[in-house]
């Protein structure tokens, strides 16, 4: 459930017309509702109820918006960060250091020592020699890393090649039938507190048996870790739980996800961590812009050419991922189009063959299911500036990332005087 709907015939963000938000902040822009971002994080830490000890971090990449990340800190959130960058960034919202995870295979000496730094709650090593550097760094400190180790438990979680992260070809975690011994090695190291398990084994599931088939996994491998001795007080079972992008789309809610943990975790006495990105966020924005024009094609439907691009909005382009598009003001006029943006390649094309609202030139649409992996994907392709995100709460909003102008980008670069 999400809070963009018709009111009197126009797209609203729960109570703000969105062709004011248009003409106010200008096309394209991202808008995200604050009501819907409680509301999927209040239905996700329900469905968790099952669970006694547990910690709920909000995978940044996600959506970083500084505003985003506070509306979450304040339903208790803490972060699951994969750089720097977003570390610096769930700092800044107000997440509590205990409560920030680092997960990532490429961690840099710099980023791991800047995660020790700030006395984060958990690093996610996904290597033997990751482990030894950040026992050394943690050691040279005179600290003691907290770690899981991330384990790839080869396990096809049956969706999109480019965002399966747990079978064994894939770059992500160790493969389970050397855990045992890394483990074994690490454990022995006294800059390390090395506690338990992660495992994340992608994104946008439609189906709970692979996450099923993964948890079963890990829960084998901790019984054979304490009864060779070692000590698991925490297992971090990462995100991936898909959304509805095409109304009608069903999907696993939430309360049957945290049904199957508490029943597959249930004797397992351990703190857990969940990493959910896409299921809190994905539904809690949209992509508003605005139609250029409306030009005939050669053999097919026409262009419906709006001014959100591939650089706005790249799943289309790198996933052939569908969003639903929708007028804002619809007339009940239908329409078949190809939806595309200005950029020059055909790449540039959010949509093929779409039965749509019928739209002209000036008119207003939305992309929805765009809170996720939208605005955060972004980049200046074409020398087009980043595009803006407003935070809609009730009948107010606030623009929360300014428009990147082309200009200001262009700023940043020099031409070395040995050009002149
Ligand atoms: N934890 C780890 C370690 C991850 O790698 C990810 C996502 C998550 C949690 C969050 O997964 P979620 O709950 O959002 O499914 N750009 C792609 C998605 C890439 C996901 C990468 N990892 C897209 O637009 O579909």
């Amino acid at each position: 459930m999400d809070h963009f709907t018709l009111k009197n015939g126009v797209l609203h963000a729960e109570d703000v017309p969105l062709p004011q938000i248009a003409v106010e902040v200008g096309t394209p822009v991202y808008v995200y509702s604050r009501a819907t971002l409680e509301r999927h994080a209040q239905v996700f830490t329900q469905a968790l109820d099952g669970v006694p000890s547990k910690l709920i971090a909000f995978a940044v990449k996600a959506n970083p918006n500084l505003a985003v990340l506070k509306v979450l800190q304040r339903q208790g959130f803490g972060a699951d960060v994969v750089s720097g960058g977003e570390l610096m960034r769930a700092l800044a919202a107000g997440m509590s250091p205990d409560k920030i995870v680092f997960s990532g295979v490429g961690k840099t000496r710099a980023e791991l020592e800047l995660g020790l730094e700030k006395q984060i709650g958990q690093f996610n090593i996904e290597s033997r020699e990751e482990g030894r550097e950040l026992a050394e760094l943690a050691t040279a400190r005179g600290l003691q890393a907290p770690v899981c180790l991330r384990i790839n438990p080869d396990v096809d979680a049956k969706t999109h090649e480019k965002i399966s992260t747990g079978k064994a070809e894939n770059k992500f975690g160790i493969p389970l039938v050397h855990a045992r011994e890394v483990f074994d090695e690490l454990a022995e190291l006294e800059g390390l507190n090395l506690r338990g398990v992660a495992v994340h084994i992608g994104s946008q599931l439609a189906d709970l048996e692979p996450l099923e088939t993964a948890f079963g996994k890990v829960g084998q491998l901790v019984a054979d870790l304490r009864a060779a001795g070692h000590t698991i007080t925490h297992v971090d079972l990462g995100g991936g739980l898909g959304v509805p992008y095409k109304a009608g789309d069903i999907l696993p809610p939430p309360s049957d996800y945290g049904a199957m943990v508490a029943r597959v975790t249930a004797d397992w006495g351990v703190h857990l961590t969940f990493e959910p990105g896409r299921v809190i966020a994905g539904n809690a924005g949209i992509l508003l812009t605005r139609v250029i024009r409306v030009k005939r094609g050669g053999n097919g439907p026409p262009f419906v050419i709006v001014d959100a691009a591939m650089n706005d909005l790249a799943r289309p382009a790198l996933y052939g991922a569908w969003h639903d598009f929708d007028a804002v003001q619809p007339t009940g006029e239908r329409m078949t189009a190809n939806i595309v943006g200005p950029i020059c390649e055909t790449g540039d094309t959010f949509a093929r063959d779409r039965d749509c609202d019928a739209l002209q030139s000036g008119d207003l649409a939305v992309f929805r299911t765009a809170g996720a992996y939208g605005a955060t994907m972004a980049s200046s392709y074409n020398s087009r500036g980043f595009v803006a995100e407003v935070l809609v709460d009730g009948d107010r909003y606030a623009v929360v990332a300014e428009r990147l102008a082309a200009a200001a980008i262009m700023d940043a670069e020099q031409v070395p005087d040995w050009l002149d």
